[in-house]
């Protein structure tokens, strides 16, 4: 049994009579002391960890394959509307409330002129996309980014172009973008037809520029004094801007926080965040030849550790700059991916990249995913499930209409019941232990409250038992429960398709009997959302 506390690594603490080990500590799991009992959350509404940004819950496109083409915009389609945008795709993602989306990359921006992108239609150059070896027709543009997202009530944030781009033409973008007239590159605009600016606030200055792979790669001290002088003229342009300069692109990168570190040493005092990305495995890379779901199910507890570790870069370089400004995270590529990996587009128009599709135990770590961001809400103000539509993606379309993958539930229950403050629990747990991380607990719990509603995000890694879990309230217990339900099921490798869309949907999770202390029953290999209301607290 181990008990988790956000506020209290390293530390022994007594709740409810027990001395207990605290199991969380940076850079690894320490083995706990084992009391007995079932699993147990203390849910004190006083102790709070941040008020939740609900951009940690944010998403991502990229001209990728089919995310834009065939993906959001599809002109041919009958399912689309007279600009081309797909209905059903509108439909769904103003109902699951995205608030923020990434565009136009990813790899793809770092060979990007946006200039190709703007403009009449038929005027556009078709270009070879030297990112994904792809057919770029150059229908979709900035411009149709910003009508989209406000179609879909979706704020924009724009990733630039730090590989063949160069400052002038990001704060050209910026002009474009967000000033109201009179001057070149706003009047560009307005010559297409758009009066008024986009007035975009966020920014990525470039994407993964670690990263070999990626166009125009280069060392973090070039980068870090490109992004300096881009970041500089952009402010010219409009000081209102929140600029991300690019973090490390995986712990697995050997310039992991080296590169972190030397960038901001260039920077810190021209940005507002970093960014972080991190994709995860369940294959011989990771977890061994066949795959280990228990091991797969741990890798929330990653996530964290990266955040920590990010997060104590950005600070050690603010005490050495002596900056009094604190940094941000924007974690804004993360997901489950590794089985279509290869990213040749054959110089084909939207072609199939990246389709990955998602499993029940896929869908269980995205939930723990989500459980992460909340509980790191006092760091990372946004994150992006990498992607939204067809590529890596909850959503798939066919020229019929689309599919919700099974990622897409815990994702949403995150969007639409995660509101008002992230709650600082106290979680006792059950463990089991797992070859090179330790003693990981069953139970990984989330909750945020928003006056008088209490929501609970609980993962139960145990794929072989359901586990009681007791929530004992510090203060008067709810008087209802408003909405409960669970992900589970018996194969953890079963997965939603056009031929069977349903094969992977929640179910009613069975509502507690409510009192002081009260008991869910959550099944084995199982996500629940469960959400109580409190008629004593004010809304
Ligand atoms: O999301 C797919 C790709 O993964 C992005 O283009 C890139 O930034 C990352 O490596």
């Amino acid at each position: 049994m181990t008990v988790n506390s956000r506020r209290s690594f390293l530390k022994k603490t007594a709740i409810g009579g027990a001395a207990l080990a605290i199991s969380r500590v940076a850079g690894g799991f320490a083995a706990a002391q084992s009391v007995s009992g079932t699993a147990r959350v203390y849910v004190d509404p006083v102790q709070k960890i941040a008020a939740l940004d609900r951009k940690v819950f944010g998403s991502f496109i990229e001209h990728l394959g089919r995310s834009i083409y065939g993906g959001i915009y599809d002109p041919g389609s009958r399912l689309s509307d007279a600009n081309g945008f797909r209905k059903d795709v509108i439909e769904e993602v103003k109902k699951m409330g995205v608030p923020i989306i990434r565009y136009p990359g990813g790899n793809f921006v770092s060979g990007y002129n946006w200039l190709d992108g703007v403009g009449p239609k038929e005027k556009r150059p078709v270009m070879l996309d030297k990112a994904w070896n792809t057919i770029e027709p150059n229908q979709f543009g900035t411009d149709e980014f910003m009508q989209w997202c406000r179609m879909v009530g979706t704020e924009p944030m724009m990733g630039l172009n730090l590989g063949t781009g160069t400052p002038e033409m990001a704060a050209a973008l910026v002009e474009y973008c967000n000033h109201e007239g009179g001057t070149k590159w706003s009047e560009l605009r307005r010559q297409h037809g758009i009066e008024k600016p986009h007035n975009v606030k966020y920014w990525c200055l470039g994407n993964e520029m670690d990263g070999p792979w990626q166009i125009g790669h280069m060392t973090a001290r070039e980068y870090g004094r490109k992004a300096r002088d881009c970041a500089n003229q952009m402010r010219m342009v409009d000081p209102s801007l929140q600029l991300i300069a690019c973090g490390s692109s995986s712990p697995g990168m050997r310039t992991y926080l080296e590169w972190d570190r030397e960038v901001l040493e260039e920077c810190y005092d021209m940005v507002d965040g970093l960014s972080l990305h991190c994709y995860y495995r369940n294959d011989a890379q990771e977890t061994g030849a066949a795959g280990d779901t228990s091991k797969f199910l741990t890798f929330n507890l990653e996530m964290e550790e990266q955040i920590a570790e990010v997060a104590g870069v950005c600070d050690y370089v603010r005490a050495r700059t002596r900056s009094r400004k604190r940094l941000w995270l924007s974690f804004d590529e993360w997901n489950v991916w590794y089985r279509q990996r290869g990213g040749d587009g054959g110089r084909k128009r939207a072609p199939r990249l990246l389709e990955e599709v998602y499993n029940l135990e896929d869908a269980l770590l995205v939930g723990g995913f989500c459980n992460s961001l909340m509980r790191n809400a006092d760091r990372v103000r946004i994150a992006c499930l990498a992607q939204l539509v067809n590529v890596i993606a909850p959503i798939v379309t066919s020229p019929n209409g689309l599919i919700r993958q099974t990622t897409y539930y815990p994702y949403t229950w995150s969007l639409q019941h995660a509101r008002g403050e992230v709650l600082d629990l106290a979680v006792e747990s059950p463990t089991y232990d797992v070859k090179g991380k330790g003693t990981i607990p069953y139970i990984d719990v989330a909750a945020t409250m928003d006056g008088s509603t209490i929501s609970l995000f609980i993962l139960n890694r145990d794929l072989v038992k359901e586990q009681d879990v007791e929530i004992v309230w510090r203060e008067a217990p709810p008087e209802g429960v408003a909405f409960s339900q669970v992900l589970t099921g018996t194969d953890l490798k079963a997965f939603n398709s056009f031929e069977n869309p349903n094969k992977v949907t929640p179910q009613p999770l069975e509502s507690p009997k409510i009192g002081t202390r009260t008991v869910v029953r959550v099944p084995a290999r199982s996500y629940s959302v469960i959400q109580f209301r409190n008629g004593s607290r004010p809304a």
